[in-house]
């Protein structure tokens, strides 16, 4: 099973990169699934319904969320009907609308996506690590091609996850810094790893805000309001992934990058 991942979708150039390479993407990598974390895609906040109909339309299985997931309200309209939607699954238990986990066919086989959200600084969700174990246990029920979102802010309680998740699914790949880790791998067991997809969206830009006003903040430490650029240079940042059909260990795994210093093309 071929997938690809898309990485952390930021405001309309974001929305734009995806619109434009997508197509070009799946040509040379032929996925039979595509997964895109999409919770910065409404202006860096959230996503709205429009929003999220137009990743299904630019051929997008399964958007993945994360600490954003709440930031624009029109979720709250749409997130029952998402059926290719889903957040963070150690969100708190009972309360919280929508879900952590899907299943994507592809012929007869199927892939589990499941979303999770780490706790060093960040939100003090549920315990991810436990929560892994119990949506795998559900998941190996149906299928052994299980593929993990970990959004989460360091480095260490991504590749903790990576170890603890080795052998019983078939990727963890990391989101959420907005920056593209050079490490991907297929770890011991058979599960590919990397750190972080990175973010699809402004190039000069820090982490898809306006260089300007993070500038002013970190120089004046004055309040300073973020906003996500609308024009200037773009990146996609994604992987590819191959999972054994019958095993489900991980057969490859390969960062893309697309901007003006690597041209569409140069990853393969
Ligand atoms: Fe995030």
């Amino acid at each position: 099973m071929r997938l690809i991942f898309v990485g952390d979708v930021v405001g309309s150039l974001g929305r734009e990169m995806v619109h434009e390479y997508l197509p070009k993407i799946k040509k040379n990598y032929k996925p039979q699934v595509t997964i895109l974390n999409g919770e910065n895609a409404a202006a860096g906040r959230g996503i709205t319904e429009k929003i999220y109909k137009g990743f299904l339309q630019d051929g997008v299985d399964v958007v993945t969320m994360g600490n954003h997931t709440w930031d624009n309200r029109d979720i709250f309209e749409f997130i029952h009907d998402a059926k290719k939607m889903i957040r963070p699954a150690n969100f708190p238990e009972g309360t919280t609308p929508g879900t952590g986990m899907t299943f994507v066919k592809v012929n007869n086989h199927e892939l589990a996506v499941i979303n999770l959200h780490g706790r060093t600084f960040m939100s003090d969700v549920d315990d991810p690590f436990r929560k892994a174990d119990e949506l795998i246990a559900q998941a190996q029920e149906r299928t052994n091609k299980i593929f993990v979102d970990f959004h989460a802010e360091t480095t260490s309680e991504k590749q903790a996850m990576g170890w603890y998740l080795d052998g019983r699914v078939s990727a963890v790949i990391g989101t959420h810094t907005h920056v593209q880790t050079n490490d991907a791998r297929i770890l011991p067991e058979g599960t590919a790893y990397l750190t972080d997809a990175g973010m699809t969206g402004p190039y000069d830009a820090v982490l898809g805000m306006k260089t300007e006003q993070v500038l002013r903040r970190f120089t004046t430490q004055l309040p300073t309001r973020f906003e996500v650029p609308n024009e200037g240079r773009q990146i996609l940042s994604a992987c590819y992934i191959e999972i054994d059909d019958v095993t489900g260990k991980a057969k490859k795994v390969e960062p893309i990058m697309i901007n003006e210093d690597r041209p569409f093309g140069l990853d393969r």
